[in-house]
């Protein structure tokens, strides 16, 4: 076992558990996004960020760093809530998240942590980006001005269903995801209509054509319940 401290309670974790991992064992709350269970980690939304108080204060993603013995990790500071609230502000002004207008709004992720956060303006600019939609599949519809480039979609597609439909294309700020190479999705010819990444998305980007926004609510946890029931390959 590895002993270490988390907001200085003393833990024993098992090697090769994320500090996440570890964290939600014993009840405490940190916040994600990009993360979900049933997916591998990516740690590229920064929301999960720890600081690591013997390791002069270095902020890890708790989600895709290991715990090592001796560790005494942070999970609260005025600290991490300001690098948490500036990571949350980018990913609001990057695009168009006009919450009175989406589909996803009251089950959004991304809007439940603006208010765990108490981020109730930005101090940045927008983008206003103009980003377009894509309609053409028969049940399910894409918005790039609500995706927040989390990867969710894109790993629930090759992790859990093994359709390898989505992926990314663009570079940087430019960075879109993308269905069927870059085609329009409802021309995918590997997309079989699961709903998969729909469930996985944590904001409007993907949502269910012909649903109210009061029953837009997701199911995140089938990921994780698909996987569980899978065997295990040694
Ligand atoms: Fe850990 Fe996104 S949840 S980096």
């Amino acid at each position: 076992m590895i002993a270490l401290k988390i907001d200085g309670k003393e833990i024993q974790a098992r090697p090769g558990q994320t500090i996440l991992e570890v964290a939600r064992e014993h009840g405490i709350r940190i916040p994600t996004l990009c993360y979900l269970e049933g997916l591998s980690p990516r740690g590229s939304c920064r929301m999960c960020l720890v600081e690591v108080a013997n390791w002069r204060g270095k902020l890890v993603p708790a989600c895709a760093t290991e715990v090592q013995e001796g560790m005494e990790i942070v999970t609260q500071s005025e600290r991490l809530r300001r690098v948490r609230r500036l990571v949350l502000e980018m990913l609001f002004v990057e695009r168009n998240h006009i919450c009175a207008f989406c589909v996803a709004s009251g089950h959004c992720e991304l809007q439940d942590l603006a208010v765990e956060l108490g981020m109730d303006h930005v101090t940045l600019p927008y983008r206003y980006p103009g980003l377009s939609m894509d309609l053409t599949h028969e049940d399910y519809g894409l918005d790039h001005n609500r995706c927040v480039l989390c990867g969710r979609c894109v790993r629930a597609c090759s992790e859990v269903e093994g359709a390898f439909t989505w992926g990314f294309q663009g570079r940087g700020i430019e960075t879109m995801v993308a269905p069927a190479l870059g085609a329009p999705w409802g021309a995918s010819d590997t997309c079989t209509s699961c709903g998969k990444c729909v469930q996985a998305c944590p904001t409007g980007a993907l949502f269910e054509k012909g649903a109210s926004t009061a029953s837009q609510v997701k199911r995140p946890e089938i990921l994780e319940e698909v996987t569980e029931r899978r065997p295990r390959v040694p």
